[in-house]
């Protein structure tokens, strides 16, 4: 894991973390702003690599290969504004929502959003144990003081474009997938 210096963030107007960002597509369309530094963490080597490949050119963009429960985040508490997960594993969400929402409030002590898009719906999606990663997450999330969270369907044209351009997008899109959930956790100030 390469660290990012601490001294980098300050350098941004707002950062921006993506837990599992693939190969990366979905930081490069977001990547045309250099007010934004964009932090994608990513633990399969391969697909790590192919990010880096892919936006190595780019000064905002800080790739690590790590799971962000790993990520020691030396120097990033409180200079995060949002935390972002574009189409997470569902039992990824089934068994480390915990640690995952435990990391993102850590890393957003003055406030903040959690953003997570999914095609996992509570009405239609047909796997069980898929839906029961998202009634988990969504239970972690309203367990949290901190947090207000909504949750609602969306469709296909409503995903932000660079969740619709990942690779995990483009498959859904290849096999009719019309219908998604995106939960939206808004943080407030940690109390002192
Ligand atoms: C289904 S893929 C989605 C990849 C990409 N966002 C997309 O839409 O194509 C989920 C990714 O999350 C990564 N991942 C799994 N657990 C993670 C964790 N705890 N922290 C960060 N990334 C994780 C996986 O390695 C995988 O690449």
């Amino acid at each position: 894991m390469s660290p990012v210096p601490a001294l980098t963030v300050a350098e941004f107007a707002h950062t921006a973390v993506f837990i599992g960002c693939g190969d990366g597509a979905e930081l490069e369309g977001l990547a045309g702003d250099p007010a934004r530094l964009l932090i994608g963490l990513e633990p399969i080597e391969v697909l790590y690599r192919a990010a880096v490949r892919r936006l190595a050119h780019r000064s905002n963009v800080h790739l690590l290969r790590c799971r962000i429960q790993d990520w020691p985040a030396p120097g990033y508490r409180g200079r995060v504004d949002e935390v972002n997960a574009v189409f997470p594993t569902p039992e990824v969400l089934r068994r480390q929502a915990e640690q995952i929402v435990r990391k993102v409030c850590f890393l957003l002590p003055g406030g903040g959003r959690f953003r997570i898009w999914t095609e996992v719906t509570l009405s239609g999606w047909p796997e069980v144990a898929d839906r029961q990663g998202l009634w988990t997450l969504l239970r972690v999330l309203d367990s949290e003081p901190r947090l207000a969270v909504s949750a609602r369907e969306i469709s296909w044209a409503q995903l932000p474009p660079f969740a619709q351009h990942t690779h995990c997008g483009r498959r859904f899109a290849a096999r009719s997938i019309r219908a998604f959930t995106t939960v939206e956790a808004v943080l407030s100030v940690e109390a002192s």
